[in-house]
C-alpha cells in the first residue's frame, strides 16, 4: 500500500479522466506502475483500513461522483467510511481520494461530499480545493503535444501573442481592410479668413525681403570691389609718389638761374633818349641810350630800388623811374632826386661783343656815389 500512495497526481488524474472503463478504470490504474497492482484482497482490505485505500480505490470512488451509477453505490462506501473513519483520524491524515471525494462532493451538491469539508482541518480543506480547482481547470482542452496539434489544425484559436500576418488574416476575415492603417490622421482644419488675407502680404514681405537681400549683397559687393579698387589703386600712386622722390633724391639740387651774360642787341637798334624795357622781366635790367656828363652812352640799371629793394617802374609820360612802394624817383640816368632812396641805381657791367651786339654781365656792378660809372666797363659809347 506504500508503494502505491507514491503515485504522481498526474498520473491519479490520467487515470480518472480515462472514463472510458467503468470497472476496468482499475487496469489502467494499474498499468501506471507495476509495483500497483491492484489485488481483489488488498481492495476489500481498504475499507478495513480508513486512510489507506489503495490508488484504483481512489480513482473509482472519484469517478463514482461523476458517473453516478453503479460506481456512486460502491463509492460512497469508501467515503462513508472515511467519514465514519474521520473523526478517528489525526487532522492532516486525509488520503487523496478523500480529498478528491470532498472536492466532488462539493461539485455535486451531495450529503456526502457536504460533510467531509467542515469535518476536515483547515490546513486539508485550503489543500483539496485551492489546489486542484487550477489544476482541472487547467486541463479542460488537449494535454498532450498531438492533441494540441491537431486542435491548432483544426482551427482553434491560438493563444497568446499572435503575428503580423496573423493579425491581418484575422481582420481580413473580420471586413477590414489590412493594407489602410489602423488610425488615419485627424482632417486639417479649415483655413480662416485672416489667415487667406495674411498670404499675399507675407509672399509680398518675401519679395520685398528678397529684393532687399539682393539689393545689400550688390551693394555690398561693390562697396567692396569699388573699396578694393580705390585702395589698389591709392597704393599704385603712393608707390608711384615714392619711385618719383627717390629719382629725385638721386640726382644733385642745382639752381637754375638765367646766365649772368646775355645779349641785348645790336647799338644802332637804340634811339638816343630810349629806355628799353622788354629786358626787364627776364633779366631785371633797363638798356638806356642816354648821356651822363654831357657823353652820350649806353649802359644797364638794375631794376631795384636802392631804398629796401622794390623793382622800380618805368614812367615814360613822366621821364622817370618811379618805385610803388615808397615813393623813391629816379631820372632817366638813375639818379635819385626823390623819397627815401639814399642813392642812385646800379649799372651792369655791358660791352661790344665779337658779333656786334651788345653784351651785359650781372656778375659785374658799378655804384654812382662812389664813382665806378666812370669805369669803361660800365657804359658803351655811342
Ligand atoms: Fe623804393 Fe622804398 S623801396 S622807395
Amino acid at each position: 500500500m506504500a508503494d502505491k500512495e507514491k503515485l504522481s497526481i498526474e498520473q491519479i488524474l490520467a487515470a480518472a479522466r480515462n472514463k472510458d472503463g467503468g470497472g476496468a478504470g482499475a487496469a489502467p490504474a494499474s498499468e501506471a506502475g507495476p509495483a500497483e497492482t491492484p489485488k481483489p484482497a488488498a481492495k476489500a482490505a481498504a475499507p478495513a483500513k480508513p486512510g489507506k485505500m489503495s490508488v484504483a480505490d481512489m480513482l473509482a470512488a472519484a469517478r463514482s461522483s461523476d458517473a453516478g451509477g453503479e460506481a456512486a453505490e460502491s463509492a460512497p462506501a469508501a467515503p462513508a467510511e472515511a467519514k465514519t473513519a474521520a473523526p478517528a483520524k489525526k487532522p492532516g491524515q486525509m488520503s487523496v481520494a478523500e480529498m478528491l471525494a470532498a472536492a466532488r462532493g462539493d461539485k455535486s451538491g451531495g450529503a456526502a461530499a457536504a460533510k467531509p469539508a467542515p469535518a476536515k482541518k483547515p490546513a486539508a480543506a485550503k489543500a483539496a480545493p485551492a489546489a486542484k480547482e487550477p489544476v482541472a481547470a487547467k486541463h479542460t482542452g488537449p494535454k498532450d503535444t498531438t492533441s494540441i496539434l491537431a486542435a491548432a489544425r483544426a482551427g482553434a484559436t491560438k493563444p497568446g501573442p499572435i503575428t503580423k500576418a496573423e493579425a491581418a488574416a484575422r481582420a481580413k476575415e473580420a471586413g477590414a481592410d489590412p493594407t489602410k492603417k489602423k488610425s488615419a490622421a485627424p482632417p486639417m482644419p479649415t483655413k480662416p479668413d485672416y489667415a487667406k488675407v495674411a498670404a499675399p502680404a507675407a509672399s509680398s514681405s518675401e519679395r520685398r525681403g528678397f529684393m532687399v537681400a539682393a539689393t545689400a549683397i550688390f551693394a555690398g559687393t561693390f562697396f567692396m570691389t569699388s573699396s578694393l579698387a580705390i585702395g589698389f589703386s591709392s597704393l599704385a600712386v603712393t608707390m608711384l609718389l615714392w619711385v618719383l622722390g627717390f629719382a629725385r633724391f638721386m640726382f644733385p639740387n642745382i639752381l637754375t638761374e638765367p646766365p649772368t651774360k646775355f645779349k641785348v642787341g645790336f647799338p644802332d637798334e637804340y634811339a638816343p633818349g630810349q629806355v628799353a624795357t622788354k629786358f626787364k622781366a627776364q633779366f631785371g635790367v633797363w638798356v638806356v641810350r642816354y648821356e651822363y656828363n654831357g657823353q652820350p652812352e649806353i649802359y644797364a640799371l638794375q631794376s631795384v630800388c636802392t631804398h629796401l629793394g622794390c623793382t622800380p617802374n618805368w614812367l615814360e609820360g613822366e621821364q622817370k623811374f618811379k618805385c610803388p612802394c615808397h615813393g623813391s624817383g629816379f631820372y632817366k640816368d638813375g639818379i635819385n632826386f626823390e623819397g627815401p632812396a639814399p642813392r642812385p641805381l646800379e649799372r651792369f657791367a655791358i660791352r661790344v661783343a665779337d658779333d656786334g651786339q651788345l653784351e651785359v654781365d650781372k656778375s659785374r656792378k658799378f655804384k654812382e656815389e662812389v664813382g665806378q660809372w666812370k669805369d669803361p666797363a660800365s657804359y658803351v659809347s655811342v
